[in-house]
């Protein structure tokens, strides 16, 4: 026996689990990688109770040859683990924005345990994994967050005092006008690969931070909830995303199982 929630996604399986002490733990596997859920499964459970959610649910279950087997709708499984984790550390939150930053953004309204989705953007953590690949040669996240850390926009992207020059500022300078606008006119060899890494965290942040702050202005919401394992251990990432949503006087909030909350969420509607 045993219970697991297992969410799909496009590029990670993320699982939630509990021990014989009740508490709930996590691990993930690529996608592309269901021989090893599997094989992971049938190490550590005999017919266990499982619930499955996200895009990928189906496919897996196939895979499995799981007869036996919940599906939770993606969102609703979300929200679940959202709220599970709001409570647990004590958060209190009754209306929010939820943005899930996994492989694509989707952006939710919360409110209480009801949710609709306002939203969403191709620009993700697939965004981060295609863009680094091709930009600075590295698709292994653990080392594209590292590096990012390390490099500089300060050639890679046009801020609005740039443009400004000598005239009165019309909002604060410090702002990006334009991701990426300043390679136009700078030297290829100004910027190294962690430089361009950094642009890119920095360009995903700006549209994501955006486009929840105005979801949020829709709302008149004044918390915003981002999570997708595109922000685990990712400083710059979150750094970015709160500086724009503080700035837009709207609050940030991170959750300690920033990819976990649908997995979570599936395990709870066991
Ligand atoms: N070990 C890892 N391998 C690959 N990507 C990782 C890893 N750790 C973090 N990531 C980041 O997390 C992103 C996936 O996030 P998440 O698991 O929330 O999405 P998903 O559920 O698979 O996708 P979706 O919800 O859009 O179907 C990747 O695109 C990448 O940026
Ligand atoms: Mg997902």
């Amino acid at each position: 026996m045993g219970f697991i929630g297992i969410d799909a996604g496009g590029t990670l399986v993320k699982l939630a689990y509990k021990s014989e002490s009740n508490q709930i733990h996590t691990t993930y596997f690529l996608s592309s990688r269901f021989d090893l859920v599997k094989q992971w499964i049938e190490n550590k459970f005999d017919h266990p109770k499982i619930c499955m959610t996200g895009g990928r649910a189906k496919q897996l279950q196939n895979f499995l040859g799981t007869e036996n087997y919940q599906y939770v709708v993606e969102f609703d499984a979300t929200v679940r683990g959202v709220l599970y984790q709001l409570d647990k550390n004590h958060i209190d939150i009754q209306q929010a924005i939820v943005t899930n930053i996994g492989t694509g953004t989707s952006i939710h309204h919360l409110f209480e345990t009801q949710h609709t989705r306002l939203g969403g953007t191709g620009i993700g953590g697939g965004t981060l994994m295609g863009l680094s690949k091709k930009m600075a040669g590295t698709m292994v996240f653990g080392e594209i967050v590292e590096r990012s850390s390390m490099g500089s926009r300060k050639h890679i992207d046009v801020l609005v005092e740039d443009i400004y020059q000598e005239n009165q500022l019309p909002i604060k300078g410090s702002l990006t006008a334009s991701n990426f606008g300043a390679l136009l006119h700078s030297e290829e060899e100004v910027n190294s690969d962690n430089d361009y890494l950094a642009g890119i965290q920095g360009m995903i942040g700006e549209v994501i931070s955006s486009l929840s702050i105005q979801a949020a202005d829709t709302k008149n919401v004044e918390d915003i909830i981002y999570i997708g394992t595109t922000l685990e251990n990712n400083e710059m990432l979150q750094n970015v995303i709160a500086s724009y949503t503080t700035l837009k006087n709207k609050r940030a909030v991170f959750l300690p199982e920033h990819g976990y909350s649908g997995a979570i969420g599936a395990l709870l509607t066991i």
